[in-house]
């Protein structure tokens, strides 16, 4: 069978490890998926940057040369962000292209308006690497736990906070230092407020509760407070009482509806998810049916997102074969009957 192409829009961290993974296991891939997936162009900002990295791979700096190219299959969106990300996936999807992205703001904050399209157009969208990097928790939310009503959903969702309080607590070292490393080990976000202010758990929470609960996504709704104003002193004190602070995310059935928050949290030290530490993340889901679940691994990093944008690669490859004219729209999520649940 011949190879479906895909086009990749940014070959930075994870565009990177994107091409590292598939390049590393292409038997196992090609196998898996049925048919080779095969990268055919990447957008990059910077070609003299990227041109080491991308080997024979052909680049492009004009991006609509990947959603426009009527030989590609998949477009890969990792430039993160709102714009033009969310315009190129519009085009993209408008030009019957699947989308595979890991941006989690894109998704938090339009994918009622991207899921709609993609449903329209009869294309998949999907978004593994937005939350969590490598732990596949949209997977177990949708397909393990399918069988369950969800109650609640507690996680470290961020790796960069997680990896500061981490660092604060074990070296006694200084917030703004911690946070220089993080950066230089591409754990944070461009705008790295986004990490501290608690704004990346909420987007990534977001996504969790609308696919937990059958919402639409309503980042807008979410209660988000950050770990910027916590100190060395608090970190201690904690610990001297037999508890670990970490940034959550909380959704959870509430009288009024679905409760959406991001704080920091005291949480005793006997708890498996106080002794996530580093970049590493952890989510709890408590299903009616299956009772508490604890899902645990890297939730940044190239390679840890690029094993969750290759297995969206691997389903999208799947299932486009399965049926390749795309009667029945897969993966583009579509809020269920709570859709009207007020936060
Ligand atoms: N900045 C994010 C984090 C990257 O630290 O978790 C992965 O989404």
């Amino acid at each position: 069978m011949k190879p479906i192409h895909v086009g990749l829009l940014g070959l930075g961290t994870v565009g990177g490890g994107t091409l590292t993974v598939l390049r590393r296991n292409a038997e196992e891939i090609t196998r898996r998926a049925g048919r080779e997936i095969r990268v055919v162009r990447a957008a990059v900002r910077n070609l003299d940057k990227a041109k080491k990295l991308a080997g024979d791979l052909p680049l492009t700096t004009n991006p609509f040369d990947v959603v426009d190219d009527p030989a590609i299959d998949i477009v890969v969106e990792l430039i993160g962000g709102l714009e033009p990300a969310r315009e190129l996936v519009m085009q993209a999807i408008a030009n019957g292209k699947h989308v595979v992205t890991a941006n989690k703001h894109l998704v938090a904050k339009h994918g009622n308006e991207i899921f709609a399209a993609a449903q329209a157009k009869g294309v998949m969208v999907a978004f593994e690497a937005a939350v969590a990097g490598g732990i596949p928790i949209i997977k177990a939310l949708r397909e393990g736990l399918t069988a369950n009503r969800i109650e609640w959903l507690a996680g470290i969702i961020n790796g960069t906070s997680n990896f500061i309080l981490s660092e604060m607590r074990d070296k006694g070292a200084a917030f703004d230092d911690v946070l220089k490393e993080a950066q230089r080990l591409g754990y944070a976000e461009a705008d790295p407020t986004f990490d501290i202010e608690g704004i990346d758990a909420a987007h990534k929470l977001t996504i969790l509760s609308a696919i937990a609960f059958g919402i639409p996504m309503q980042f807008d709704r979410a209660y988000t407070e950050g770990i910027s104003k916590l100190t060395r002193e608090d970190v201690k004190y904690a610990e001297e009482l037999g508890y670990r602070i970490k940034l959550l995310g909380i959704a959870r059935r509430a009288e009024k509806g679905i409760e959406l928050r991001v704080h920091p949290t005291l949480i005793p030290e006997r708890r498996l998810i106080a002794n996530v530490d580093g970049a590493m993340n952890a989510v709890l889901v408590k299903g009616d049916a299956v009772g508490p679940t604890l899902y645990y691994g890297a939730g940044a990093g190239a390679e840890p997102t690029a094993s969750a944008v290759v297995a969206d690669l691997v389903d999208v490859t799947r299932l486009h074969t399965a049926d390749p004219h795309h009667r029945v729209p897969h993966l583009a999520f579509q809020p269920d009957q709570l859709a009207d649940t007020p936060i």
